[in-house]
């Protein structure tokens, strides 16, 4: 046995459908109110029809960045982002109060909202329908905000700004992913739709029959309604000696999943197996103190085991190969699970369609997701969707649409 074998990191030995088969189950009892998963039911049911020949603004607050645009929508539905502006996510880089976290957000918004609009506003944060915040993930230090009612503080913050009677429609980005998934090629029918994202964090959403959200009797009936899955609080999964070090360090009971597979999390968890080669005496003496004496980001760890940033450390070729042996199995295990997740969600998405065969359309958004480059991530998760969906009679198709959270904002917006 290696290494990582040895302190349980072995994607290759992982039993997929094991994990599948409990990825499902606790889908299931989240729906029921039980177990790890959320589980939230958007505020609104899913609609067949676009919005045409009209101007809806749109609102993005995910990881790092936040982004506003007016979303036009031709007399075909068909969508075009104007206006885009940016900024810095607020409580990302530092601490913030409830009032500056608003004040930044206004700069970016305002501009692109007129009195008495609704906004669609894609907040990348675990939100019930209500429109509160049950707690901050990806790190953001803004204490005050959690709890409150972002929905509502949005529209007094734009009101204080002097938009009057403006509403605001908030919603999940993996929820927008997925409304973007149903309005992409809109002609063409699938038998399931996921949206997922993996990025700075990750998370999953598909559509659900109404009937089977058992914790929600009150629901309109006879429709489908988005469900935000916050599936990277799944939990019944094998865990190796790095991800309880990691654990140990900064963790607090939650996102186990999600600690596994995404941008925000890969970095510290590549510096544990890194920490833990060096303290096993895996490197020459230079290199061991190099590698304990700092932390690693995601972006420099890809970019060393894909050779495009070779300066992150200065070692010989061969403790490079060392280097690279260990921490592509991190990336290779976070392409398995991304995997695992979006089988789970595919299959429950075509049973709630009542649908036994069938492609199954994965609108995928983030940037761990489309830019890892140590291993031939997208290619790996192709393979194991395969190995998992084809057996059941499905076949998938995985599409990229650009500005798809903006896009998915505006098309909440009814
Ligand atoms: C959040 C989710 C979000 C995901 C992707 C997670 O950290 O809890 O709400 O959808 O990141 O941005």
């Amino acid at each position: 046995m290696g290494f990582l074998q040895d302190n349980g990191l072995d994607p290759k030995g992982l039993d997929a459908e094991a994990i599948l088969k409990d990825f499902r189950e606790d889908m299931g009892r989240g729906l029921a109110g039980e177990g790890p998963l959320p589980m939230l039911p958007a505020a609104f049911p899913l609609r067949g029809d676009l919005p045409r020949n009209c101007e809806i603004p749109a609102f993005d607050v995910g990881g790092t960045n936040i982004r506003s645009a007016r979303i036009r929508f031709n007399a075909h539905g068909e969508p075009t982002v104007l206006n885009q502006l940016r900024g810095f996510m607020p409580g990302s880089r530092g601490p913030v109060d409830h009032a500056t976290f608003y004040r930044i957000l206004c700069d970016v918004l305002v501009p692109n909202v007129r009195a008495g609009e609704s906004v669609g506003y894609c907040f990348s944060y675990p939100v019930d329908e209500l429109g509160t915040l049950l707690f901050w993930t990806k790190g953001i230090q803004a204490p005050s905000v959690m709890g409150s009612n972002v929905m509502r503080d949005l529209e007094a913050a734009l009101e204080e700004r002097g938009l009057k009677d403006c509403t605001v429609c908030v919603l999940n980005d993996t929820v927008a992913a997925l409304l973007a998934a149903y309005a992409h090629h809109a002609d063409t029918q699938r038998a399931g739709y996921v949206g997922f994202i993996l990025g700075t964090g990750s998370n999953t959403a598909y559509a659900e029959t109404v009937e089977r959200i058992v914790k929600a009797p009150g629901l309109p009936r006879g429709c489908h309604i988005p469900i935000n899955c916050e599936s990277g609080n799944f939990s019944r999964f094998p865990r190796s000696r790095f991800d309880e070090r990691y654990e140990a360090l900064s963790g607090n009971g939650r996102a186990q999943w999600e600690r596994c597979i995404s941008g925000v999390h890969l970095g510290p968890l590549g510096t544990e197996i890194l920490h833990a080669a060096a303290e096993a005496g895996l490197f020459s003496p230079g290199v061991r103190d190099a590698v304990l004496a700092r932390t690693f980001t995601n972006v420099e760890l890809d970019g060393f085991c894909s050779g495009k940033m070779p300066d992150v450390l200065y070692c010989t070729a061969e403790e490079a190969r060392t280097v690279r042996g260990l921490i592509c199995p991190m990336y290779e295990r976070a392409a398995r699970f991304a995997a695992i997740n979006i089988a789970a969600a595919a299959l429950r998405s075509a049973e709630a369609r009542d649908m036994r065969s069938g492609t199954i359309r994965v609108n995928a958004d983030g940037s761990t997701f489309w830019k890892t480059a140590s291993v031939p991530f997208v290619d790996l998760v192709r393979a194991d969707l395969e190995a998992l969906l084809s057996p059941r009679g499905f076949s998938f198709e995985i599409v990229r649409i650009d500005d798809a959270p903006l896009i998915g904002a505006a098309l909440a917006v009814r």
